[in-house]
């Protein structure tokens, strides 16, 4: 029993791993791995927070950083992005986040503590593949329900997308938005994923 549990998610993080390769390899776009300066890869395993330096995180651009084996999105979004986000939640299935996990600090359509960070868990919720980053507006393979594509994460395992919040679109087999994990910030331009705002 215990080693099916092990083995399952050494499975699912392979799983991921490999999936972010591709997802640098099929659109073209570098989505740099952040190194965090942190603790011991056994801390890490058991939890401990990381911390990751977002001051060199381009407008529009996409980071990930891993935390407990799994990786996070940190994309640093537009305002214009930002904008669009409103006009999405027709089409969606949890526009509110109201089932859909993230920490109780998480609200509006932006679900973020600063409005243009945005920071979530990169695994699918439908069977956790890892979604891809594709924030090209108006792609032509991502139009949903006839509205134009205005960005954001497509799972290439079943087809589940989701916005530039990762919330998810209706017609897809994903049950919810991407998840939230809790964090907080050390001054400007430290990231730290695993500790709560509010404990900060
Ligand atoms: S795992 Fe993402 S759509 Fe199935």
């Amino acid at each position: 029993m215990t080693s099916n549990v092990v083995n399952s998610g050494r499975r699912k993080f392979l799983t991921a791993a490999t999936s972010l390769v591709g997802v640098a390899g099929a659109v073209g776009v570098a989505v740099p791995f952040v190194g965090s300066w942190n603790p011991s890869a056994k801390a890490k395993a058991a939890g401990a927070p990381v911390k990751a330096d977002i001051s060199k995180i381009e407008p529009g651009q996409m980071v990930i950083v891993e935390w407990r084996g799994k990786p996070v999105y940190v994309v640093n979004r537009t305002d214009a992005q930002l904008e669009e986000l409103p006009k999405l939640n027709d089409s969606l299935k949890d526009p509110d986040s109201k089932i859909s996990e993230q920490p109780a600090y998480i609200k509006g359509v932006d679900r973020a503590i600063r409005p243009n960070l945005l920071v979530i868990v990169g695994l699918c919720t439908h069977l956790g593949c890892a979604p891809k980053f594709r924030p090209e507006v108006g792609a032509a393979d991502l139009a949903v329900g006839g509205q134009e594509w205005e960005g954001g994460f497509f799972c290439p395992c079943h087809g589940s997308k989701f916005d530039l919040s990762g919330r998810v679109f209706e017609g897809v087999p994903a049950p919810t938005n991407l998840v939230v994990p809790p964090y907080s910030f050390e001054g400007d331009n430290v990231l730290v994923i695993g500790v709560d705002a509010e404990a900060a």
